[in-house]
């Protein structure tokens, strides 16, 4: 078995045990545009992390094809007994991922000027199309060199989505030129932080999911735009916050133009607080909106369709009842998580696809709250979990049947406990340090969603490609 995580789909050994010769050349005459040479200078730079080795345009070394049959994140490469080193691809995410296999089977060759690789025939590809990881960088200022860190990550273990929250009750971290006073004064990052490392993640098959939390988690807002936002604890209903929310989405859109998903939040509102403001009870009383529970709906329902009208698919936390989930457009993505404001076979029924963000194993609250790479091995995309006991998934797991729209997993790394840290460095650290032990295990459950790996042959694998991510990761 090669060492390689998340373990890939389907191999063949050919010809015995010789090794073949990697000279630092690719041919990508198959891939000429920009996006393929992005991903090729990519993996150069990681080549170089690792060996040493810069690749570079030229013959002799690594050939690109394009393979139209492969399906989206697929590949195939191929270290033959001819000793040509091949590696095909439809598209570029397959690319990516095919680099971070190559780059995880091969070793430096003893002259120092080449890899090596073992003979080998992979053909891999993803069964979760929906491999990721969510970073909290609200409540704790995460300083952009672990954002780069955490893309690295991603990229070795083909893990291709990054969910950022960027928004919470304690801060605001996202540029803003509509509303110069919303983002937060020190902790917050630059447009043009943000156009780099979104352009660092899409060059490594990674995209950016960023998520501004409404109308709960909000505080930074309605501190800075009370006559916008409203001051009760809650973003407003009202005609005006809705004028100004369609400002900041797009605004946010504008800031991400690789990202086909934004997430709007929509988790644990305080909507009670609703029935306290003039101006969100008049609101209903002029829609003809009932009770607070289908304002909530309908408030989600006017940020998604919004969100749909700029051509993005939107994502939403579960947290709504399900008895408005009429109200809501079935093309919103909806995070199955807590098992307690509705339950995942209720959001099925709702028409929704879902993304599994289960608690138990998937949650990480540093320092206090993660699960044993066992648990998320032996946990599966149509499976929740919680301890807590409000949690229906606390009495038993809820399973809903293979082939529904259930579009992968993620890990979700929160910072409720990180601002207790005084360093906002020695809690990124510590964060990562979790992060980094159970995202493979993550990966090999999107990547295989039947994969029966056990324990002890993951840990041999991961202490090879934890020990490869070490190299890969900057020192500066
Ligand atoms: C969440 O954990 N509040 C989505």
């Amino acid at each position: 078995m090669y060492q390689i995580l998340p373990t890939p789909r389907l191999s063949a050994r050919i010809g015995g045990i010789g090794r073949v010769r990697l000279l630092p050349f690719y041919n990508r005459t198959a891939f000429p545009g920009e996006k393929a040479s992005a991903c090729l200078t990519a993996f150069s730079d990681y080549a170089d992390r690792a060996f040493s080795l810069l690749f570079e345009e030229g013959e002799g070394g690594l050939t690109l094809e394009k393979d139209a049959s492969l399906p989206f994140g697929g590949y195939a490469l191929i270290a033959g007994i001819d000793g040509k080193v091949k590696l095909a691809a439809s598209e570029e995410e397959g690319l990516s991922h095919g680099l971070a296999t190559l780059l995880l089977a091969a070793e430096k060759a003893e002259d120092g000027k080449a890899l090596s690789l073992p003979l080998l025939h992979l053909c891999d590809e993803p069964q979760g199309s929906w491999r990721g990881l969510m970073v909290d960088v609200a409540r704790k200022f995460h300083p952009i060199r672990f954002l780069y860190d955490t893309v690295d990550l991603c990229w070795l273990y083909k893990i291709n989505r990054l969910q950022l929250h960027f928004t919470d009750d304690e801060s605001d971290t996202l540029p803003s030129e509509a509303f110069p006073k919303l983002p937060t004064a020190g902790r917050h990052y630059t447009k043009a932080q943000l156009t780099a490392l979104d352009e660092y993640a899409a060059s490594r098959g990674v995209t950016i999911v960023p998520e501004v939390d409404m109308p709960g988690h909000s505080t930074p807002f309605g501190k800075a735009y009370p006559e916008l936002f409203g001051s009760h604890g809650i973003l407003c209903s009202e005609e005006k916050t809705y004028k100004a929310l369609e400002t900041l989405i797009a605004e946010v859109a504008s800031l991400f133009p690789n990202a086909p998903y934004l997430h709007l939040g929509g988790d644990e509102a305080q909507i009670a607080r609703w029935e306290r403001c003039p101006g969100c009870q008049a609101y209903c009383r002029e829609k003809g909106i009932a009770s607070t529970q289908e304002l909530y709906a309908h408030f989600l329902s006017r940020v998604t369709n919004y969100t749909l009208s700029l051509g993005r698919t939107p994502i939403l936390w579960e947290g709504f009842a399900k008895e408005y989930n009429h109200l809501i457009s079935k093309k919103t993505l909806v995070i199955a998580w807590e098992s307690y404001y509705q339950i995942a076979p209720d959001l099925l029924e709702g028409g929704f696809s879902l993304l599994n963000c289960s608690w138990q194993p998937l949650y990480i609250v540093t320092p206090t709250r993660h699960w044993e790479v066992s648990e998320i091995l032996d946990w599966n995309i149509y499976t929740w979990r919680h301890f807590w006991e409000k949690s229906v998934a606390s009495k038993r797991d809820i399973t809903v049947s293979e082939g529904s729209p259930i579009v992968g997993g993620q890990l979700c790394a929160w910072g409720d406990r990180l601002v207790e840290y005084p360093s906002n460095e020695q809690a990124a650290r510590e964060e990562f340090a979790l992060i980094r032990r159970r995202l493979p295990a993550l990966a090999e459950k999107t990547w295989n969603i039947h994969s029966d790996l056990s324990s002890e042959l993951f840990e041999e694998l991961y202490a090879h490609t934890d020990a490869l991510l070490d190299k890969l990761l900057r020192r500066d």
